[in-house]
């Protein structure tokens, strides 16, 4: 592999304490400096009332965010389409990317359709429309997106990952729509995400158009958190 992708963890609220936190933070910093990799991965606390889930906090941490945060992930799925409370609807979204880039965070934004066999291109394309709505091309570009196909994300019924072909597809329908409606010169990065795991991380990543994964449930389980770190430098 030669190119750079970005890895994103989001443990969302399958992390009991401090401790579970803790382990996977050192299980991954030591596979790192034992492969002599620069870089570190380092803790996003997020505060929730939720019990162990696959849903992200219900705290707005914008106003008050740890030294050090660079990312925030907007227009997660869990917050989209909630099972508890109101929720977020893409001009909330919005108005938080915006918020988030006036920071200097860089948003990591969640698209995606939510039923498998939708028309997905109309669906991604019209909440693509309202969720970068007002955005100026360098506020996009300063974006990066996550294809996430809801029906895939783990913790749903019957979830399992897209495949990675048709994922590519409609990452590069994206990033097609989203250079020309915005006039961009280079293309925003798109990741994917939804139980990547150790078995399919390669066929994901290895897509050219593919910039990266967000990992859910995996990222929280320290072994195969490692696995999925060891296959990608294996392909180096
Ligand atoms: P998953 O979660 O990898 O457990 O499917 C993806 C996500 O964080 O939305």
């Amino acid at each position: 592999m030669n190119k750079e992708k970005l890895i994103v963890s989001n443990w969302k609220n399958y992390i009991a304490n401090q401790a579970q936190a803790q382990e996977i933070l050192d299980a991954v910093n030591d596979l790192l400096e034992s492969r002599g990799e620069n870089g570190e991965l380092s803790e996003l606390l997020q505060k929730s009332h939720l019990e162990n889930s696959a849903f992200l906090g219900v705290q707005d941490l914008l106003d008050d965010y740890p030294a050090g945060l660079q990312y925030v992930i907007l227009g997660h799925s869990s917050k989209r389409w909630p099972t508890v409370g109101d929720g977020e609807t893409s001009v909330s979204i919005n108005s938080k990317i915006k918020r988030s880039l006036e920071k200097e965070l860089t948003p990591i934004v969640c698209i995606g359709e939510k039923d498998k066999g939708v028309d997905a291109e109309d669906f991604i394309k019209n909440q693509i429309n309202k969720t970068f709505a007002g955005l100026t091309p360098d506020q996009v570009q300063n974006c990066i997106i996550v294809y996430e196909p809801v029906w895939a994300i783990s913790g749903n019924p019957d979830a399992q990952a897209d495949n990675p072909i048709d994922a590519s597809n409609k990452i590069q329908i994206i990033r097609d729509y989203i250079r020309a409606d915005w006039d961009l010169e280079d293309d925003v990065m798109v990741l994917y995400g939804g139980s990547v795991s150790s078995d399919n991380v390669v066929e994901f990543i290895s897509k050219e158009n593919i910039a990266g994964v967000l990992i859910g449930r995996a990222s929280t389980q320290k072994e195969e958190f490692s696995g999925i770190l060891n296959k990608l430098f294996a392909m180096q």
